[in-house]
């Protein structure tokens, strides 16, 4: 049984001041959940509170996203080191807003997920298909493709603590959820292709979650989907009863 990660993705949004406030809200109301992980991802100038609000929760935190060189001339990035020193965990790489609006290339998602393993950070390494590649039948080609180059030259030892994030770059922020069966399409294609590269057993124990539009209202259909292993929940992990619902599905 793979155990579910619902993960926030604050994107850029909230000040240190308010994600103190989120957390005093939120904690309260999932202190007695341990059936899944819980991870929140705040934006990097709040990680130092949401470390010190969440100590002994059951609530980890995470990077929006990391650099692959340990330190150096690299204005506005920040690297694995400086998120362990925080006490940070885990750390998005390759969400689509990078690579929409940060030129973030498959290359570049390779070594900063090969960056976070070496590290010991748990990476949610996020792939998914634009509208138009839908359109046109190319989603499965699209996501082995992110696969194959994100996944390029790691080992599935090196691999172990990997996640994967199905992100169909039409759901986000739009209000339009994949319905459950299209998501666990999508996974059943990541897992396969992660059972070429990694091992069918690397495959089964895979955690695949999906992002775009989850709410409270649609997010035990996805959950119930045996393929689908978690949420990486964006404008709705803002609210701290939104996201608590979230995580209670
Ligand atoms: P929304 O939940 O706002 O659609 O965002 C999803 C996402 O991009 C999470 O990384």
């Amino acid at each position: 049984m793979r155990k579910k990660l619902i993960a926030a993705n604050w994107k850029m949004y909230k000040t240190p001041d308010q994600t103190r406030e989120f957390f005093r809200e939120f904690l309260p109301l999932v202190s007695a959940h341990n059936r899944d992980e819980v991870v929140v991802c705040p934006p990097d100038i709040d990680l130092a509170a949401a470390v010190e609000a969440t100590k002994s929760s059951n609530t980890a935190i995470g990077g929006q996203n990391v650099h692959w060189k340990p330190e150096g001339a690299f204005t506005g990035e920040i690297s694995a080191a400086m998120l362990l020193a925080l006490g940070v965990t885990h750390v998005i790489v390759g969400h689509s807003e990078r690579r929409q609006y940060f030129c973030e290339t498959d290359d570049t998602v390779n070594q900063r997920l090969k960056a976070a393993l070496e590290a010991g950070l748990t990476p949610i390494c996020c792939v998914g298909e634009v509208l138009e590649e839908r359109e046109a039948g190319l989603t499965d080609d699209v996501l082995r493709r992110q696969c194959v180059r994100a996944f390029h030259a790691v080992s599935a030892k090196k691999a172990a603590k990997l996640v994967v994030a199905y992100e169909p770059v039409w759901a986000i922020g739009t209000g339009k959820t994949a319905t459950p069966e299209l998501a666990a399409e999508a996974h059943a294609v990541i897992r396969r292709e992660a059972a070429e590269i990694f091992g069918e057993d690397f495959a089964a124990n895979l955690r695949i979650l999906y992002g775009g539009s989850v709410k409270p209202e649609n997010a035990s259909a996805l959950m119930a989907q045996e393929e689908i292993d978690g949420a990486l929940v964006g404008g709705a992990s803002l609210d701290a009863k939104s996201f608590a619902a979230i995580v209670k599905y």
